[in-house]
C-alpha cells in the first residue's frame, strides 16, 4: 500500500464525485437537488459514513496483515511507508510545463560569452507559455477565416439572434408567471380551477354591487351583451383593474387583486353572458362586438404597448 493517496484526499474526492453525479442525474429544476429533496441529504450522509467505514476496514486489514509479516519485512514496510505520499503525475507534469533546467544542470545551457562577468543562460521558452501562444495563433486563424473570409455572422446579426433568443425566454417566462398579465396580454381563462377561484373573488368583492348572479344593482348588469366600458376579456380586465368612470362606484381593483386574480374574476364575469339572473337590471351601454374576432390583438387602445422602434440598432455600413 505504498504511495497511495491518503484518506483525506480519497474520501473528499469520492464523496464529491458521487455528489456531482447525483446532481447531474436528479432533475431538480432551478435549485440543487440536495436542497430540493431533503432525502438526498440523508443519502449523502450515508455515502460519507460508508466511505469512512471502508477506510476503517482497510486500515484494520492493513494492520492485521502487518502483524503477520516477519520482523524484517515489517521494517521494510514501515520504511517504504514513511517516504510519504506525493502526487507523482502532478509533480512531473508541473516540472514538464515549467521546462526549466535544475540549477545543477545550468552548465549545459550557458552561452560562452561573458560581459564583465555577466553570463547568459540559453533557457527554452517555458512550454506552458509556448502552448498558450500556439493556441492563440490557432484561434486567430480560425477567427480570421470565419469572420473575415467566410463572413459567418456580423455583430448586427449576433445582436438580433440574441434578442430573438431573449424574446423566446420572455415568452416562456410569462407562461409560468401568471401575474405578468395585463390588459393587453390577458387571455380568457377556461380552466375550472381558475373559474372557481374567480367565483370566490366575485362573491366576496363584487356581488354587493353586481349581485351573485351578475344581474346588477349598484353596478350594471353583467349578463347581457351590453357593455358600458367594453366587453371581451381585455376590456373587462382593464375595467376591473383600472375601475369605471369617475364617481360611478367601480373602483380600481389593481391595489387589492393580483393580475392573475383579475384575470380569473374577469373570466368568471364573462361566464355570465347569456344567463338569466333573478332580477336583471336594465341594459346599459352598447352591444359590444369583438372587432378583432379571430385575431389575438383586441386590446383597448390605451393599454396596447406601442411596438417600440429599437434605439440600439444602428445602421452598420
Ligand atoms: C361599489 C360597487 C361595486 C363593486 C364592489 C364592484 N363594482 Fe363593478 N361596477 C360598479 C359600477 C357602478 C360600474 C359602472 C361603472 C361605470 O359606469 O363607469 C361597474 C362596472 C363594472 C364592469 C363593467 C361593466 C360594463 O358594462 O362595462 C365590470 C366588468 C365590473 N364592474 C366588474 C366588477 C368586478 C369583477 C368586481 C369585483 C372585483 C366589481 N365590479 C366590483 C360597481 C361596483
Amino acid at each position: 500500500m505504498k504511495n497511495m493517496s491518503p484518506w483525506w484526499i480519497r474520501i473528499p474526492v469520492v464523496f464529491f464525485l458521487i455528489f456531482g453525479l447525483m446532481e447531474y442525474f436528479i432533475d431538480s429544476g432551478e435549485k440543487p437537488a440536495f436542497l430540493e429533496y431533503p432525502i438526498t441529504q440523508f443519502f449523502l450522509l450515508m455515502v460519507l459514513l460508508i466511505l469512512v467505514a471502508i477506510e476503517l476496514i482497510l486500515k484494520s486489514i492493513e494492520n492485521i496483515m502487518f502483524q503477520t509479516l516477519s520482523e524484517e519485512a515489517q521494517e521494510r514496510y514501515l520504511e517504504a511507508k514513511s517516504k510519504g505520499w506525493e502526487w507523482k503525475w502532478g509533480k512531473k507534469m508541473y516540472l514538464k510545463l515549467l521546462g526549466s533546467k535544475p540549477i545543477e544542470a545550468e552548465g549545459e545551457i550557458i552561452l560562452d560569452h561573458n560581459y564583465d562577468g555577466i553570463k547568459e543562460l540559453d533557457n527554452k521558452l517555458p512550454p506552458w507559455w509556448l502552448y498558450l501562444f500556439y493556441a492563440t495563433v490557432i484561434f486567430g486563424a480560425v477567427y480570421l477565416v470565419r469572420f473575415h473570409i467566410i463572413g459567418d455572422y456580423d455583430q448586427e446579426l449576433e445582436y438580433e439572434m440574441e434578442v430573438a433568443a431573449a424574446q423566446l425566454a420572455i415568452e416562456e417566462y410569462k407562461k409560468t408567471a401568471k401575474d405578468l398579465v395585463d390588459a393587453s396580454t390577458v387571455e380568457l381563462l377556461t380552466d375550472a380551477s381558475d373559474l372557481n377561484a374567480g367565483k370566490v373573488i366575485f362573491e366576496t368583492n363584487c356581488a354587493v354591487c353586481h349581485m351573485v348572479d351578475g344581474g346588477g344593482g349598484i353596478g350594471p348588469n353583467l349578463t347581457d351583451e351590453y357593455w358600458i366600458l367594453g366587453g371581451g376579456i381585455k376590456n373587462v380586465f382593464n375595467t376591473i383593474s383600472e375601475g369605471g368612470r369617475a364617481g360611478k362606484g367601480m373602483v380600481p381593483w389593481k391595489q387589492s387583486l393580483k393580475p392573475s386574480e383579475i384575470a380569473q374574476v374577469g373570466s368568471y364575469v364573462l361566464t355570465f353572458q347569456g344567463t338569466t339572473p333573478a332580477n336583471p337590471k336594465a341594459s346599459e351601454g352598447e352591444i359590444w362586438v369583438d372587432e378583432n374576432a379571430g385575431t389575438e390583438d383586441n386590446a383597448p387602445e390605451e393599454t396596447a404597448p406601442e411596438q417600440e422602434t429599437d434605439s440600439t440598432s444602428v445602421a452598420m455600413n
